[in-house]
């Protein structure tokens, strides 16, 4: 018989130290494996921190909360509103050639945050495998990598993807892109980098829960730690290596989203932004979405769950909802932005949600609670804004470019998706000269297109095409 292993001395110091000894309450009855996994979780945790983020001393909790903030938010100062660039075309195609200029000379990377599963859709994979084409049923990263590559062959440069994953998303992820060969992507284009946790603790004592007896409740923790992420994966001295200097970021669920908009790109860089945010007119003021507004002239983002009723439905003297401008979460950071706030650790706040986390009680059952009982904490990246000298506000044509999957029915859902694909498809093709019957299922590739402009040189109006339609390589 071996003679069990002693849990590490020093570590044991540190879990008394910040009251955290209950973690290992069931070691002696561990095997091996179950305690290697224990204590390699163990070692990655910042017991300090989370001391101070459950604190009730802690600043974020005596500070002003993002609520009380929102009771005197007014519309963002910065916005471009989309009727302001119908009225300025000259700038609008400066714009445009400037965007263009950036990704030829390789200054632009994409960042894809793809660290959520598809579970509010009832998808038990990473979202971004969820097969949205209306025709061939192509996945979501399919056509926003097949957006790069095409925007790559247009720039004569190729454009690195950087794709966050998460614990639960990282292998099924990787192993997707390799039988797909990376959907066409050049394997020096790719990078994935996967995003940390953060333990859960009993909302409570602040005592960090066990979900088993060798394992800790952890969960992501959030977009915002990309930054982390970046740093620790040495990925920003990659990035400037090879010159990227603006960051094109993108969430994982919008397929009509423009990956590295020229337009957006040439704006971001005649404001001299450091970040900019392309918004929409919220459709009510419950939409899920959070606000891009200006507290005491620090434009920033409120998110929906912070956002108190009464104020998401403030109206103007016109009735138009005051806080129309909904975030898309398509943003442009520049990279040295970025890297400082990443090398300064304590910048991006944590938030709390309360959840309710199954866990191991102190006799060693296991306890689903029907009620929240534990804080979870998550950093969002959008909370850089503040920080930032100079923040640009886009508004954009939302049937357009904001398509978001986000729930299995209703607004949202796999069935707006598919007709907004179709619609905006469609309207090219007619725009092409092609006569098309209402409520023709219709996918273009981006590979063989991008937008109307491009598809008019690749097809001719005498073509011929038959119910559904498909275009692509
Ligand atoms: C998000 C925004 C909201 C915005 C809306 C637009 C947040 C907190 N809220 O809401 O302000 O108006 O999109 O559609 O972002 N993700 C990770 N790791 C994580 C958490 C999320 O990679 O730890 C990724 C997801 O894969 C997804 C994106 O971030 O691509 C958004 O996450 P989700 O939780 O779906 O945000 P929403 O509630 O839809």
């Amino acid at each position: 018989m071996t003679t069990p292993k002693s849990f590490p001395e020093e570590l044991l110091k540190t879990l008394a130290q910040y009251h955290q000894a209950h973690l290992v309450h069931w070691w002696e009855e561990l095997d091996e494996r179950q305690q290697d996994e224990l204590t390699s979780q163990i070692q990655l945790i910042d017991f300090a921190q989370i001391q101070r983020l459950y604190s009730p001393t802690h600043p974020q909790k005596t500070e002003e909360s993002p609520a009380q903030k929102a009771e005197r938010a007014t519309h963002p100062a910065t916005v471009i509103r989309l009727q302001d660039r119908a009225q300025s075309a000259p700038e609008t195609a400066q714009a445009v050639q400037a965007g263009n200029q950036l990704l030829a000379e390789g200054k632009v990377g994409a960042i894809l945050v793809a660290g959520g599963q598809g579970s509010r859709l009832g998808f038990e994979h990473p979202k971004g495998m969820y097969p949205v084409g209306p025709v061939k049923q192509t996945s979501l990263f399919q056509i926003l990598v097949e957006q790069l590559i095409a925007r790559s062959r247009n720039a004569g440069k190729p454009i690195c993807y950087f794709i966050m994953t998460s614990d639960a998303t990282h292998a099924e992820t990787v192993t997707y892109f390799n039988e797909h060969q990376n959907f066409g992507l050049q394997a020096e284009q790719l990078y994935f980098f996967k995003q940390g946790t953060m333990p859960a603790v009993d909302e409570q004592t602040g005592e960090i829960l066990l979900e088993e007896k060798h394992r800790i409740a952890v969960s992501p923790d959030g977009h915002g730690g990309m930054l982390a992420a970046l740093k620790k994966s040495g990925l920003f001295e990659v990035m400037q290596a090879k010159g990227i200097e603006y960051l094109y970021y993108h969430q994982v669920d919008n397929p009509t989203a423009i990956v590295c908009d020229p337009e957006f790109l040439g704006y971001h860089l005649q404001r001299a932004a450091e970040v900019s945010v392309k918004v929409v007119s919220k459709r009510s003021p419950d939409e899920k979405m959070g606000i891009v507004c200006d507290v005491d002239q620090k434009t920033q983002i409120i998110e929906y769950s912070d956002l108190p009723d009464h104020i998401a439905e403030l109206t103007d003297k016109d009735g138009n909802l005051l806080h129309w401008a909904g975030s898309t979460a398509i943003h442009i950071f520049n990279r040295a932005f970025l890297e400082q706030i990443a090398n300064d650790d304590g910048l991006l706040p944590f938030h709390q949600a309360y959840k309710k986390v199954p866990f191991i009680d102190s006799t060693g059952d296991q306890v689903s609670p029907d009620e929240p009982n534990a804080i979870k904490f998550e950093r969002f990246i959008f909370d850089v804004l503040p920080v930032a000298e100079t923040v640009l506000v886009y508004e954009i044509d939302r049937l357009r470019e904001f398509n978001p999957l986000k729930n299995a029915d209703g607004p949202d859902s796999p069935q707006t998706v598919n007709a907004a694909l179709c619609r905006i498809h469609g309207q090219w093709l007619t725009a092409c000269g092609v006569e098309i019957a209402e409520g023709t299922p219709v996918e273009i590739s981006p590979l063989i297109a991008l937008d109307e402009s491009e598809l008019k040189t690749r097809i001719s109006p005498d073509d011929q095409f038959t119910a559904p339609i498909y275009l692509g390589e």
